[in-house]
């Protein structure tokens, strides 16, 4: 079912994005947006952005945003068609359905979307009626799901054989390209396609607002050789750092008792929330990651974690508890017994007994000394005092001073050590943790990162911060920008001048936009990128604190904007080109003093007169 694009452009058109949200968001204005507390996490301070020339909407809290029919969708859960139908109606406009192709709204993941969703259907179906999934029937019940909990989970079986899948979705006219894509159909080097998950049990995996987003296949058939389970791989929808397994399921009560449970598993995940217990979110066997603590913190700032009791169990703690500690979650460890894993535990104790054991759960402290104890690690004075050092670490990573010093006190009687003496090593620690921050990012500009950098790389721009940011400023320009500002700025900047790759692809989605568009401007533009994690971005510039609008605003008071805004755009691009020449020069003339070849010297001698005079000439052009 598809809406025709002229219609959802018309819808668009007819309403004012501050009117919808104002119904349910209490909104003030703040210079040219308007603000007000998040729908979308829990807040006390406003982070909630709306902008009218924009028409679109930004949380700096959760980083949710984008046009008015994102907003509905998230806000009551609905679908991109039902947001729009209930636009229409608002606005006495009749929508006719579209059948033919699909629209730039519903962008290529609308249509991944609906391919999973059609997918899981038929999984499930399998599983409910199909004589094949007796036995993926009889399992689950052998391990106590009942019939209620499959249902909400949205379990499937995909049946044996290479194409039944495929039979499916070529009768479902899929798209089978994208389900290529999405990891459900396979294809092999000779571009043979064959079923990817067969004979397996099957749980969708849900986006935090219940939309499925991938698959995880568990082996039934004790003669199936492949792995245990088989994930689907990432997509356009799919970041798997990024998600939590059952969190669409959890969250109102992770929200209402102000407390998540973390587990390892899928299953560990379904029988606690069949046995009632609703709090908890499952990692599926990775390490837990920044991403996800960013997004579990949306909903509260206290975390037990749950993990297997076997090697590789207390080693996912003790790195997830770092990586909790780092964002100021409060972090315990419960320990199960010997062999069990929380879906056993509680299928053999029961709610009760799974409450009280979460009720015993350890601080980070206890849990980590009790390791290093049963370790025989306090035995000998030597290994105790590396010991004590390991648990001053993840100490170190806490930003909350007295929340360190608390802790401080609780290590120095534990074991009966001067606090002064913890405080001292406390110190080290941290001057180690911030000296290996620094270094990180002059590594990294040098090109020479290692490997233990590894998970910094992301947050660090390759170039000098200078350089970047202006590139920054370049791109909040050029989403701002009316034609003769963008103008100018493809006349001097070209996409191989970024050195950021996310900054240069943005930079030739607009040159695109601008020299296809007969009337181009950027500001339909956020809304569809097409990608979220640009939408995110050029959001998140536009709102910006520092928005170009404001820092011109500040430089050249009482003029009028379009005059201003040309002015600042020389500016930018006088210096984002001078920086860029100066880098050259400087290049050349390191290269000038390494080498002993005359004819070389000549050369880049000349080379650099040359930038010179250019930067003598985009000067006298863009004059100041
Ligand atoms: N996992 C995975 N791929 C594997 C093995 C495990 O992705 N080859 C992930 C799954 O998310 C799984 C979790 O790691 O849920 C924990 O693994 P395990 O404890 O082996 O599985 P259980 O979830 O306990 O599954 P079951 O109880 O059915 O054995
Ligand atoms: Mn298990």
């Amino acid at each position: 079912m598809r809406i025709a694009e002229s219609k959802i452009e018309e819808i668009r058109n007819s309403i004012d994005i501050v009117d919808v949200i104002s119904q349910h968001v209490q909104l003030r204005k703040r210079g040219k947006n308007f603000i007000g507390l998040c729908p979308f996490h829990s807040e006390k301070t406003p982070s909630f952005t709306v902008s009218e020339d924009k028409q679109i909407f930004h949380c700096f809290g959760c980083h949710t945003g984008g046009n008015v029919f994102k907003f509905l969708t998230e806000f009551h859960k609905i679908s991109f068609v039902e947001a729009v139908q209930e636009l229409a109606e608002q606005q006495g406009i009749t929508i006719e359905f579209d059948k033919a192709e699909y629209t730039e709204q519903q962008s290529e993941q609308e249509v991944l979307y609906d391919i999973n969703t059609e997918a899981a259907r038929y999984f499930l179906n399998n599983l409910l009626n199909d004589d094949e999934g007796e036995f993926a029937r009889k399992y689950l019940h052998g391990r106590n799901i009942k019939t209620q909990t499959l249902r909400s989970f949205g379990l499937g079986y995909a049946l044996k054989g290479w194409e039944n899948f495929i039979n499916f979705a070529k009768s479902r006219n899929l798209n089978i390209d994208k389900c290529v894509q999405l990891g459900l159909i396979g294809k092999n080097s000779e571009g043979k396609l064959y079923d990817k998950l067969p004979g397996r049990l099957i749980f969708p995996i849900f986006s935090p607002n219940g939309r499925v987003i991938a698959f995880a296949g568990r082996v039934l058939d004790a003669k199936d050789t492949g792995a245990k389970y088989i994930n689907s791989p990432e997509s356009l929808i799919y970041i798997k750092g990024r998600i939590l397994y059952g969190l669409s399921f959890a969250k109102d009560d992770i929200r209402r008792l102000d407390k998540a449970i973390i587990v390892e598993g899928y299953m560990d995940l379904i029988s606690l929330y069949q046995s009632g217990i609703k709090n908890v979110v499952a990692v599926s066997g990775t390490a837990l990651t920044d991403d996800q603590v960013q997004l579990l913190s949306r909903y509260t700032k206290n975390v037990v974690l749950l993990f297997d009791a076997d090697v590789a169990g207390i080693k996912a703690s003790m790195r997830s508890i770092e990586i909790l500690l780092k964002r100021d979650m409060e972090v315990k460890i419960v320990s199960l017994p010997k062999g069990e894993d929380p879906d056993s535990y509680v299928n053999k104790y029961g709610k009760e007994e799974f409450e009280e054991l979460i009720k015993r759960a350890e601080n980070f402290l206890e849990y980590e000394s009790k390791h290093y104890e049963s370790q025989g690690k306090f035995e000998d004075p030597s290994t105790a005092a590396e010991a004590i050092r390991e648990l001053v670490k993840p100490v170190a990573l806490i930003n909350d001073e007295l929340k360190r010093n608390l802790l401080i006190r609780s290590i120095a009687q534990k074991f009966n050590l001067r606090e002064k003496l913890i405080e001292s090593e406390l110190d080290k620690q941290i001057k180690q943790v911030k000296r290996f921050e620094k270094t990180d990012v002059k590594v990294f500009q040098n090109r020479k990162a290692e490997e233990t950098t590894a998970t910094l790389i992301d947050a660090v721009p390759e170039i000098s911060p200078v350089l970047y940011n202006l590139e920054r400023e370049i791109i909040k320009l050029l989403f701002e920008a009316d034609r003769p500002v963008a103008e100018l700025i493809f006349n001097y900047l070209h996409p191989e001048d970024f050195s950021n790759t996310l900054n240069r692809e943005l930079f030739e989605r607009v040159k695109d936009e601008f020299e296809n568009e007969d009337n181009f401007t950027t500001s339909g533009l956020v809304g569809v990128l097409n990608d979220e994690r640009k939408e995110t971005y050029v959001r998140e510039l536009t709102f910006d604190k520092y928005s170009v609008s404001s820092s011109w605003e500040d430089r050249f008071p009482s003029i009028t904007a379009e005059i201003t805004m040309m002015r600042f755009a020389k500016d930018t691009v006088v210096k984002f080109v001078m920086e860029r020449i100066e880098k050259r020069i400087q290049s050349n003339r390191r290269e000038i003093e390494l080498s002993d070849n005359e004819k070389k010297h000549l050369e880049l001698m000349k080379a650099n007169n040359e930038l010179e005079q250019e930067k003598k000439r985009i000067r006298e052009e863009l004059g100041e």
